[in-house]
């Protein structure tokens, strides 16, 4: 148990952009079929950025939500993270851009990079600066414009990727126990199973690497969905034996929206099939953005009320991996 400060989440917010791209849209871009890709993954559609819309416009979008939700301005808080791997540049911090987007004048802000877990991560670095005192108000966006860093010529990827944005503010104080431990993992000695390969300091850009397409996410599916099932498993598990909570207490599993044939067969392992919330039939992978889009909306739809307890479990390049848990407490 925390023996610090309670840390609430006190508003949530997401933002999808408006263009649908259907599974049937993407048969006319690359050989693949509707039949496949929903059998393969659950997937019926995603929401691809308008042009000249950058990560940190889909961040503000999810961001102001939610403040409106929490009831409180911009100028309020202390720290702003945003989760994402499609940042607007390298530098500066897409947080940055956020910040001045939604006028957060007062707020120190950076960017957190741990792929698809990116947003629980950042959950977590929020709570403990908010539970030690450091500051009283954050708020944590996951954002990302995966349809600019994907291959659009490689069926085995550009399928399954979606842009758009979800947020969180978190404060100090509440009752109950609010955000509470999470576990976490990483395994570097597997990077290079999900990776864009080029444009970094490794391989920097050249003429030669973009005609090789080196610039483009690239993943060993099949490799990357088998530890996929057993981290993000493993991670519910041991959360909840580190808060001292059993499966049958949690209202809400809400996992990484990455493929429903991983969702499912965490579902079975766990036996919570009937409490385990999808969406990733309408937005696809939406990497760092998934897990906060899917709060909100679990939250919005009365999926979960004050009082429930929401296991969160996460599953992304590097590898990392983690689990959370929250006991519902919006005031
Ligand atoms: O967010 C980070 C975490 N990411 C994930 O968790 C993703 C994990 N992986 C997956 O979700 C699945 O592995 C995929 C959906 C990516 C692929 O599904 P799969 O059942 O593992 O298929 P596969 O890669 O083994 O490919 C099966 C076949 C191949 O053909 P052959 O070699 O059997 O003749 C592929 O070439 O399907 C082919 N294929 C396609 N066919 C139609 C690959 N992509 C497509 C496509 N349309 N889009």
């Amino acid at each position: 148990m925390d023996s610090r400060r309670t840390v609430s989440i006190i508003g949530t917010g997401a933002y999808l952009p408006e263009k649908v791209v259907t599974n049937r849209d993407l048969e006319s871009i690359v050989e693949t079929s509707d039949d496949w890709i929903y059998s393969r993954t659950g997937m019926r559609e995603r929401r691809i950025a308008a042009e000249g819309q950058a990560t940190s416009d889909l961040g503000a979008e999810a961001a102001r939500k939610a403040l409106a939700d929490a009831g409180i301005g911009a100028e309020e808080l202390d720290l702003v993270i945003v989760a994402t791997l499609s940042p607007d540049m390298f530098f500066p911090s897409t947080a940055c851009f956020v910040q001045e987007k939604i006028g957060a004048k007062k707020a120190y802000c950076y960017d957190l990079g741990a792929a698809c877990s990116g947003f629980l991560y950042a959950l977590d670095t929020a709570k403990n600066q908010i539970a030690s005192g450091a500051v009283d108000t954050a708020l944590v966006i996951g954002a990302e414009k995966m349809s600019a860093f994907i291959d659009w010529q490689d069926r085995s990827t550009c399928i399954l990727f979606g842009d758009g944005a979800g947020a969180a503010v978190l404060r100090a104080g509440g009752t109950g126990r609010g955000v509470m431990e999470s576990v976490m993992g990483s395994d570097g000695s597997l990077a290079n199973l999900l990776w864009t390969p080029g444009g970094g300091s490794r391989n920097p850009i050249s003429h030669e690497l973009v005609d090789q397409r080196q610039q483009y996410l690239k993943m060993e599916g099949r490799e990357v969905f088998k530890h996929a099932v057993v981290r993000m498993g493993d991670a519910v598990v041991q959360v909840l034996e580190k808060n001292g909570v059993s499966a049958d207490d949690v209202k809400c599993f809400i996992p990484h929206q990455a493929n429903i044939r991983i969702i499912d067969a965490i579902s079975k392992r766990l036996g919570v099939a009937d409490r385990m919330y999808t969406n990733v039939e309408k937005y696809a992978n939406t990497s760092s953005a998934a897990l906060a889009i899917a709060l909100d909306e679990a939250v919005k739809d009365g999926t979960v009320q004050n009082g429930d307890l929401v296991a969160l479990t996460v599953f992304g390049g590097g590898f990392t991996w983690g689990a959370n848990l929250l006991e519902w407490n919006k005031p």
